[in-house]
């Protein structure tokens, strides 16, 4: 018995995808049960380095999600349209569907898991988070037995791969920014990327797993690593912390399962936290559960034979279910998504953290005092303040405080920007 697959997109992944499937030797022998029905593209003309059978190929990919032939269709084209068109016409279709689309997802996650349980068919995405990682499974099953607390995640291997040249070479965003692009681990148009919106997408994905409830993507607060300057890297660094973009989201009151945090931001972490040693492209994902405590994902977070894996795994996944029991005439509840509720999310001035603070000062008697003083009026508690030095003849002051609440923060920032002492706020960024 063969089982067959309907692939949408043959780029990076889907090439990858179609190599795995086609050399399945030494691999799990359930892949030789698996073959590829027909490969939608958007032009056939295209030179590919992988060799396809002609009469596979097709630009018609609505034929492809309502082929009879076709058990799963697997969408690799990325993008929100055609892409969540095509994932509900298979779903229709009564295709099982795997999808590396974590932008569709995030957006219409409610409109597809409705749908595909309608159907009786799965929708799995292993692949649109962390790439490579087995992070989406585990969350269903192997952690299911754990309340999730927190998840802190570095899911977006260009800004990490951004943020360590910036660390390790110093060289400043702009030009680590062009580097990367021209090394290819940057896109054209870097927005999704450095704006945190890839990271939001994954997080929002995450965060409904772990915590078992829908979540608005726009409802997540998100700041992308433009503003991090090499200053900051540096005077961080000396205060024994590195700078990441953490996407994190966490339950503050297990009393309140559905009231969540969950944001997007460039953080100092301290330079023994298990996040602050990954590098460069990588991604890895915390995770904190009682009991379980912590468990760390990492590896590939992108490319193509690493999302390629998850890609297959899923695949593997279905066609293992339909071979052991024909039809699938109730959903294994490990596998789909059935929450229905959403999360409240906290607003993020309600937020509880840490923060490091920049300031260009006047170099008068008083200044810290000052800057002492508007802080203690708005309940801010400070661990540290050093006076780093002087750019010309202002005086550059950093402060990192103890946990506090963001809205009293930013009150006390607003106050102490309007100071005359003040010069500037060159930056301000949370801490973990
Ligand atoms: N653009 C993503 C990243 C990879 O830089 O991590 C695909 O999710």
């Amino acid at each position: 018995m063969t089982f067959k697959i309907g692939l949408l997109g043959l780029g990076t992944v889907g090439s990858g995808t179609a190599e795995i499937l086609l050399d399945p030797s030494g691999r799990h022998p359930l892949l030789q049960e698996i073959e590829i029905e027909r490969v939608g593209v958007r032009s056939l003309s295209k030179p590919r380095t992988i060799k396809l059978p002609q009469e596979v190929m097709t630009t018609d990919l609505e034929a492809i999600v309502t082929d009879p032939e076709i058990d799963v269709v697997v969408e690799l084209i990325g993008g929100l349209e055609p892409a969540r068109s095509l994932i509900l016409k298979a779903i229709a279709a009564g295709k099982h569907v795997v999808t590396a689309n974590k932008a569709v997802i995030a957006r219409y996650g409610d409109e597809i898991y409705t749908a595909a349980n309608q159907a009786k068919v799965y929708v799995l995405l292993e692949a649109a988070v962390g790439g490579g990682i087995p992070v989406i499974e585990p969350l269903k099953q192997s952690l299911g037995a754990n309340r999730i607390q927190r998840i802190i995640g570095i899911v977006n291997g260009t800004t990490n791969y951004i943020l360590t040249q910036m660390s390790a070479a110093g060289t400043d965003f702009d030009r680590v920014l062009a580097e990367a692009q021209k090394l290819g681990y940057a896109e054209a148009d870097p927005t999704t990327d450095v704006d945190g919106l890839d990271a939001a997408d994954k997080i929002t994905i995450l965060t409904s797993l772990a915590f078992g409830r829908r979540l608005k993507v726009e409802d997540v607060h998100c700041e992308g690593i433009r503003q991090v300057s090499t200053a900051d890297i540096n005077y961080a660094q000396r205060l024994g912390f590195a700078i990441k973009l953490l996407a994190i989201s966490q339950c503050p009151n297990k009393e309140e399962p559905e009231k969540l945090q969950v944001r997007v931001h460039p953080t100092l972490v301290s330079q023994d936290f298990p996040l602050a040693s990954i590098n460069g492209v990588y991604n890895a994902i915390l995770i904190e559960g009682e009991p379980i405590g912590q468990v760390m994902f990492f590896g590939p977070g992108a490319g193509s034979g690493p999302t390629a894996s998850a890609v297959v795994s899923d695949i593997m996944n279905i066609v293992g279910i339909l071979k052991s029991s024909g039809k699938t005439e109730t959903l294994d509840p490990l596998l789909s998504c059935s929450h229905q509720d959403y999360a409240t999310v906290i607003p993020i001035e309600e937020s509880v953290t840490r923060f490091y603070g920049r300031f260009l000062t006047k170099d008068i008697p008083g200044v810290i005092g000052h800057l002492g003083t508007c802080f203690g009026k708005y309940n801010v508690s400070l661990e540290s303040v050093v006076q780093i030095g002087f750019i010309g003849d202002l005086a550059e002051i950093v402060v990192v405080t103890h946990d506090v609440r963001e809205g009293n923060f930013r009150q006390a920032i607003e106050e102490i920007s309007n100071l005359d002492a003040i010069d500037s706020i060159p930056s301000i960024i949370r801490v973990l």
